[in-house]
């Protein structure tokens, strides 16, 4: 079994792209750098993961709720979050070659002991000075001040041409479900504590590069957000740290690939703020947030808006601003450390072969199964299974080369069950299905073949 840190990450981007699971972004154009298009494969294998998600965090849970908001909201949201004011990252340039850089990451690269994300703008920029740290594109060492570069997209509005407004993409998901606290409490009449939960696109200006799906200038978010009364709020933040890492591994990620994060240096308003991280092939790199907000978030929007964000207590009749424990987490992300986590080379036994198989959990497999005739003669039979099977699951059909290829390409794609219809199935009405992982091969019944197989897909 091979390492995380043993994986290579351009073997696993090939896979991706020439697997359908993940392409370069506009592609035929030269690509767009940070951005990426999800194929059929990659595409399947999200809403899979958004299913679970769901599943775990809707579904599952009591007073849970999920919304849809816009994504372009007031630009007053983005001032009340306190984005408008400081969403940024430091950057400098170089005064050579005249590429930017991000003057933390700098700073982080040449010793990840330093600690950057402590440091004011000015230490840094004295850092970057006192240990002659070299541009890592052409090594001089001349760089401008840093500025604050702020990640929000800005785009206009305007009913006639004069008269535009400036309108953000939105850089979180979060804004959407705090300025909907009121309507999903009074509609679904929800006492405390309770949850709203959103998937949705984010928008980011990020100018570094992206380890492929891993840093990127559009993404997806799962977020959730617990309202509760203060004095409650450290058992939730506490339970969302678990509640996070169990649903990570239930996904099927390998414990020792993930560990927790506790943030030192807080936000102003944060009490607690910890992130998951999984072990890429790239290093650590955080998946996953829980962080305490306090009333911060709804207090500042009662402040902007001119909107009470009150919760009045049925029990006590006392009325106060609720805390929010947030959990987020990066969809992209989490997709990708699914990816990387299930890939492996492994070396068949008695043989010289070795098979690219991804260990990706049947529930969030694209392909649950793969129907494969022994022989074009078995064709007709074999469709109508297929037929009947996609009615239940995603299911695969491939009658082309050896059944030992077509086992191979399943393996890479991270098909759970292969099922062979051969010349003996005419007769008893079975049908071989091979496990992926033990590559153990049974002959099932065709009439039991959905129950079978689903009962190994739920999550
Ligand atoms: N509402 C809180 C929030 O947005 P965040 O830590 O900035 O917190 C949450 O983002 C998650 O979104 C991260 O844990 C990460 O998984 C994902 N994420 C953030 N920036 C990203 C980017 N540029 N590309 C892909 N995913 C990103």
């Amino acid at each position: 079994m091979l390492k995380n840190t043993e994986k290579n990450m351009d073997t696993i981007v090939n896979l991706c792209k020439h697997r359908g699971f993940i392409f370069p972004g506009s592609e035929i154009y030269g690509g767009l750098a940070n951005t990426w298009d999800y194929g059929p494969l990659g595409a399947r294998l999200k809403n899979n993961v958004k299913d679970t998600w769901r599943k775990r965090f809707i579904q599952e849970r009591p007073n849970s709720y999920e919304v849809d908001a816009d994504i372009l909201m007031n630009p007053r949201v983005w001032e009340a979050s306190g984005h408008v004011a400081s969403f940024s990252d430091p950057l400098l340039d170089c005064k050579e070659c005249k590429m930017r850089h991000r003057a933390d990451n700098l700073i982080d690269d040449f010793d990840p002991d330093a600690h950057a994300d402590g440091m004011t703008k000015e230490e840094m920029f004295e850092y970057i000075k006192a240990h002659s740290i070299p541009c890592p594109n052409c090594g001089k060492h001349n760089f401008t001040d840093i500025r604050e570069f702020n990640l929000m997209f800005q785009t206009f509005r305007g009913v006639t041409n004069d008269s535009k407004s400036i309108i953000y993409l939105r850089p979180e998901n979060a804004q959407g479900e705090y300025v909907n606290f009121l309507n999903v409490q009074r509609t679904m009449r929800a006492k405390l504590p309770f949850s709203i939960g959103q998937i949705g696109k984010a928008f980011r200006n990020e100018i570094t590069p992206g380890n492929f799906t891993f840093r990127t200038i559009e993404f997806e978010q799962m977020e959730f957000q617990t309202f509760c009364k203060e004095g409650d709020d450290s058992d939730l933040y506490d339970y969302f740290k678990e509640y996070g890492m169990k649903y990570y591994t239930d996904l099927g990620i390998d414990p020792s690939h993930l560990r927790y994060h506790d943030h030192e240096k807080l936000a102003h308003y944060a009490k607690a703020a910890c992130d998951i991280e999984f072990l890429f092939p790239f290093g650590w790199g955080e998946i996953n947030g829980t962080h305490n907000r306090t009333n911060f978030d709804l207090t500042r929007h009662q402040e902007y808006s001119g909107t009470k964000q009150e919760y009045l207590d049925p029990d006590t009749n006392e009325k106060f601003i609720p805390y929010i424990i947030e959990s987020t987490y990066g969809l992209d992300r989490t997709v990708l450390a699914l990816i990387c986590d299930a890939y492996d080379e492994e070396k068949i036994s008695d043989s010289d072969e070795t098979r690219v198989v991804l260990h990706l959990s049947p529930a969030i497999a694209p392909y649950k199964a793969a129907v494969l005739p022994l022989s074009k003669k078995l064709s007709e039979n074999a469709v109508k299974l297929h037929e009947q099977l996609s009615k239940a699951f995603m299911t695969d059909y491939d009658a082309a080369g050896s059944i030992g290829k077509r086992y191979r390409r399943q393996d890479e794609i991270g098909t759970p069950f292969c099922i062979t219809y051969d010349f003996d199935s005419l007769e008893d009405g079975c049908v071989t299905v091979r496990d992926r992982d033990t590559m153990d091969q049974e002959r099932v019944n065709t009439e039991n073949l959905i129950n079978y197989i689903e009962s190994k897909i739920k999550f």
